[in-house]
């Protein structure tokens, strides 16, 4: 008797009463509260050293054939959890990153339907991340997501560095503005040549978002994860300071395919009141599962050149063999087409780039337009377009291939599928087996254009599923991959350390296009990089075009930056993307980039400002060996290095690659002077950057 009153009343405490629950980050700083509304609606709050920065937001999904998951529910049971302890990237920013975090779970149930969710909460002293969870229950066992409710509601009109929502593109310019502000600026923000482009109707915009309060707090807004779902846009709410998810749908308008017994991606909110924080910030690492892989010993950072440039200068080089435009692959006999003679990827020049490539210390050297296919400009329109695993006649892939390995060099692969994704799966295996045959260990990736199967999305569930897929089947050929053109990364290089860098953003070849403007360099790390890892492919000394012939673009950086960013924007794949002429004119500051280190034991942000500013300095993995880079946006400015990272007392020798005393980006970008000074611990260097300018610093 006793004992059966006993459980009624426990049970009576769990499901119905148990509404509300509090978190603490492991240092006091973040609080999240979760509550039921009455509605039974999921709803948090986040604060920051006791003041708002998430107001109750609301949290949940709405499936096909009207079934809510946003409402009606009931707390079954709630459970913490904490974690603190560390682990060892393959490649990273520095050789060990600490977990720690509190954890809440909240098992949901719908009275009536008894449908179930459940919702994770983890805070880290640098941020939350939720996801949720769809256990396997008696009620739902497929279903169709047909929105995601989750919510941000933002305290006040904050500032935003933003690119337009859209379900295929990351290669936009980034406006800064209030909240308020984004209304008018959305149009010319959205009217921009791009090869794949759809722009969600109302304002929206594309995850990592970075925001400032006018109070000074930091938010970061992405995602962690993602695996089996669409990506998250956000919907912005312009009057309400409100944003909410906004998933990616399919080709039908669906927004992913569920089987219970799974998870969403984590939602994250990394928070600061220091801008150096959110860069150093390993959360959404974090998220992500361990490696995937027994055998590592082959995942190897890549520093390279590559047959690539020149396609962009307007000096006449070309991807394509040919002229003709009819050619149909597995049918057409190239061999007996009449060439251009102005094809890139011919034996004797690659093997120019291969002698350039070993003589200088490169890893490895990039080719494209190395296939048949190239020809047809209106490839988009089918599916068969490329071959990935037949040359161009002039391309000999046997002695390029010995020949590289005499040099001690790797060729690049290149597979762009223009996005005729289903005729690249089919082909992928074969492609993988011809890499593994010819000596490559990495891939350039590329999905411009719209893809195929039609309909699709860059961001969406199936394509999402697609990437992961390469990287996977990467892997078992001992395969890196770097992607281009794909959804933004969300940290799974911690799970498929092979998929070592990705595009997903504006590059430097929009220097050749469109142009990029002088702070987006200062805005990228806070964005697109709190993902992963970017091929930004810098390194042009040459910004001129018009010495090319047609072209009049001009860089948006001063010489010194471009060396600058080898050390600010993080990868384990850097390029030095200029012509070799270039490099052979400017060698003194050339030694920069064969010097610069892509594999790091520490990082150290030594200054940050979204929009204005960044230096960095990182030491190399395990090496007594210090690199720093310092940016600027269009203001010159002095930054203030504090040599403070190095180990006590003893001196260095400081090489310093700084803009000339009249250096500016847009008059005078390639004046630079390079000197030695000794620092030590106690060393605290002004260091003037030009306009658009830089630092470059290697410490030895
Ligand atoms: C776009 C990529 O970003 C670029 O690097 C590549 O050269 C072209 N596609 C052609 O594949
Ligand atoms: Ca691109």
């Amino acid at each position: 008797m006793k004992n059966t009153f006993f459980s009624c009343f426990f049970i009576l405490f769990l499901v119905g009463f148990v509404t509300a629950q509090d978190l603490k980050s492991p240092n006091g700083n973040l609080t999240m509260k979760f509550h039921l509304d009455q509605n039974g609606t999921p709803v948090y709050t986040l604060n920051f050293k006791q003041k708002a920065v998430i107001q109750e937001s609301k949290m949940g999904f709405v499936i096909k054939s009207d079934i809510l998951l946003n409402s009606g529910f009931q707390v079954a049971e709630t459970k913490f959890q904490s974690e603190n302890s560390t682990w060892k990237p393959v490649l990273g920013e520095q050789k060990e990153i600490q977990n720690q975090y509190n954890e809440l779970k909240v098992d949901l149930v719908q009275e009536k339907s008894k449908r179930k969710m459940s919702i994770y909460f983890r805070l880290f002293n640098d941020g939350l991340g939720f996801r949720y969870e769809f256990p396997v229950q008696d009620n739902l066992r497929h279903f169709i997501i047909q929105e995601e409710t989750t919510e941000f509601n933002l305290t006040g009109d904050h500032k935003l560095f933003w690119i337009p929502g859209d379900y295929d593109t990351n290669e936009y310019s980034y406006s800064t503005s209030k909240i308020s502000e984004m209304q008018s600026l959305v149009y010319d923000a959205t009217h921009v040549p791009l090869a794949a482009q759809t722009t969600i109707k109302n304002l929206a915009a594309q995850t990592p978002l970075m925001l400032k309060t006018n109070e000074g707090i930091y938010i970061n807004i992405h995602e962690a994860a993602l695996k089996n779902f669409p990506a998250m846009c956000l919907n912005v709410n312009d009057k309400t300071y409100s944003l909410s998810s906004h998933l990616v749908p399919d080709a039908v308008g669906n927004k992913g395919y569920i089987q219970t017994g799974s998870f969403t991606p984590w939602r994250t909110i990394v928070v600061s009141d220091d801008a150096r924080n959110i860069l150093s910030s390993k959360m959404i690492l974090n998220l992500n599962e361990p490696c995937a892989f027994d055998d590592v010993s082959w995942i190897k950072p890549v520093k390279y050149i590559g047959v690539w440039w020149e396609y962009f200068t307007g000096g006449g080089s070309t991807w394509a063999y040919s002229d003709n435009q009819d050619v149909v692959i597995g049918k057409t006999d190239f061999s007996k087409l009449k060439p251009n003679n102005t094809h890139g990827a011919n034996t004797k020049h690659v093997k120019e780039y291969i002698d350039f490539a070993s003589l200088n210390g490169f890893d490895a050297v990039l080719v494209e337009g190395w296939n048949e296919g190239w020809e047809d400009n209106t490839a988009f329109k089918k599916e068969h377009i490329y071959s990935f695993t037949k040359a161009y006649p002039d391309f000999n892939v046997k002695e390029l291939s010995d020949y590289a390995t005499k040099k001690n060099v790797k060729i690049i692969m290149h597979h762009e599928t223009t996005s005729s994704v289903s005729e690249y799966e089919r082909q992928l295996k074969d492609a993988l087996t011809f890499m593994v045959d010819n000596n490559y260990n990495a891939v350039k990736t590329g999905y411009v254009g719209p893809i195929i199967p039609r309909g699709e999305h860059h961001d969406g569930q199936q394509m999402v599923n697609h990437y992961t897929y390469v990287a996977k089947e990467a892997a078992k050929h001992k395969i890196m991959v770097d992607s281009h053109e794909a959804v933004r990364p969300t940290g799974l290089h911690r799970t498929y350390p092979n998929w070592f860098a990705q595009e997903s953003a504006r590059g430097t070849e929009f220097e050749s296009m469109e142009g990029i403007h002088p702070d987006h360099t200062t805005i990228l790390p806070f964005t697109r990089l709190m993902g992963g890892p970017m091929d930004y492919t810098p390194g042009i000394f040459q910004g001129d075009l018009s010495v090319y012939g047609e072209k009049k673009n001009k860089l948006s950086t001063t010489l010194v930056k471009q060396l600058a960013l080898y050390v600010t924007m993080y990868s384990p794949l850097q390029m030095a993307a200029d012509l070799p002429e270039n490099y052979i004119k400017f060698n003194d500051a050339f030694q920069f980039i064969k010097d610069v280190a892509l594999d790091w034991d520490e990082t150290y942000i030594l200054e940050a400002e979204p929009g204005d500013y960044i230096t960095i300095a990182r030491k190399t993995k395990g090496k007594q060996e210090w690199f720093v880079g310092a940016i600027t946006d269009e203001n010159s400015r002095t930054a203030l290095i504090d040599f403070s990272f190095l180990p006590a007392g003893k001196n260095f020798t400081a090489t310093i690659y700084e803009d000339g005393k009249t250096a500016d980006y847009k008059t005078n970008p390639q004046s630079y002077n390079i000197r030695k000074v000794t620092v030590n611990s106690k060393t605290k260097l002004k260091q003037k950057l030009a306009s658009s300018g830089g630092a470059a610093i290697s410490i030895k």
